[in-house]
């Protein structure tokens, strides 16, 4: 069985559908801080199959203890934590409290039940400011501009030293990019709290009339259009990509730990995204370029081709169905 923490959320609910479309037993674990418990029975109406569930904080280490007792699990997905960029500069030691404590927790009680596959959720925030696009996975990575994305710095150096330390235990450290859409029934997606941060939460916000437009921070910088480069894939993409690591790590003795950017390794503009969802969706997005958002980069988009070499992965889905899925849940979500 594959414990997905943060099963309930955005990129672990849609990743619980792909393993389960493929024949694996998952029990998400959540402690719904951020997320519903109905997305259990949603993954079950998409697949068939509704997923075992155990309401728990991951950093609480009796409760994880007593899920490894009471399921066999054979590897770990870590997508729980904390991740508004924002807060996290307001309140770092809730950051780092959090999302640290968790792994470590994982990491203990794993060791014990002799678990030793690990898969973790990072982020191309790892990479930071000042430097060359694409972003391969040897580019240096720490020099983070906020908070959540120093955890995931962090972390990804605590699981790295515990794979040196252990040679029994497996990594796999997954920079996402930046991910956006929906599963096509539009029953899961990302569900924002409050005024949402990133780009695409507010595009579909706007069309549906939630928002009144949407801000463009900053024309002027060094891309062909002025805005900011990112590198947008679709999160069922990226669920595959959590399978793919996962079959890489039943591979024989592998060990050690092994870093995959996930992007398409194209870069695309907001000026670009904002054209590609009106054409999918029908309708016009009303915006005014603002001043740049402190922290934003220029430009930020994947080297894929080692995720594509050593996984035999790569994604597939067009920005246009990013878009359209995106207005769908958007859509549906609001039932
Ligand atoms: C952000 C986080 C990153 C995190 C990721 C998770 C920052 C600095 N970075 O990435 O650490 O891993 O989300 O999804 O917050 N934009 C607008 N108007 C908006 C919102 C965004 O113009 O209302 C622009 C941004 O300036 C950027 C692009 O859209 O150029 C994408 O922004 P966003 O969706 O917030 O993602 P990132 O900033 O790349």
């Amino acid at each position: 069985m594959i414990l997905l923490t943060g099963g309930t959320g955005y990129i672990g609910s849609h990743t619980a559908v792909e393993f389960i479309n493929e024949g694996y037993d998952v029990v998400l674990a959540d402690d719904l801080s951020n997320s519903e418990r109905r997305v259990v029975d949603r993954i079950g109406q998409i697949t068939g199959k509704v997923p075992a569930f155990e309401e728990l904080d991951v950093c609480d280490k009796a409760a994880l203890d007593r899920l490894f007792r009471k399921y066999h699990i054979d590897a770990v997905v870590h997508f729980a934590g904390y991740k508004a960029v924002g807060e996290s500069v307001a309140e770092p030691v809730k950051y780092y409290r959090n999302n640290l404590d968790s792994t470590l927790a994982l990491l203990e009680v794993m060791k014990v039940h002799n678990c030793r596959k690990f898969i973790f959720s990072s982020s191309a925030t790892v990479y930071g400011e000042n430097q060359d696009v694409p972003f391969t996975e040897d580019s240096p990575a720490g020099s983070c501009t906020n908070p959540y994305g120093r955890t995931k710095f962090f972390i990804e150096q605590i699981l790295s030293d515990c794979a040196k330390a252990d040679p029994e235990l497996s990594v796999v450290l997954l920079r996402y990019f930046n991910p956006i859409g929906a599963h096509e029934s539009g029953l899961i997606g990302e569900k924002p709290n409050g005024v949402p941060n990133n780009l695409m939460p507010y595009i579909t916000q706007t069309a549906a009339g939630i928002r009144h437009h949407l801000s463009v921070f900053g024309n002027d910088y060094d891309t062909p259009d002025g805005t900011g480069v990112r590198d947008y894939i679709h999160v069922v993409d990226l669920a595959q990509g959590h399978l793919a690591a996962y079959r890489y790590l039943c591979g024989a003795g592998k060990g050690g730990c092994h870093t995959f950017n996930l992007g398409t390794g194209k870069g695309s503009s907001v000026l670009e995204i904002i054209h590609a969802f009106e054409e999918a969706a029908g309708i016009a997005i009303p915006y005014e370029i603002t001043e740049r958002r402190p922290g934003d980069i220029a430009e930020c988009y994947a080297d894929v081709s080692k995720a594509e070499k050593i996984l035999g992965w790569k994604a597939v889905h067009s920005l246009k169905e990013m878009c359209a899925s995106s207005w769908n849940w958007q859509q549906k979500s609001a039932e």
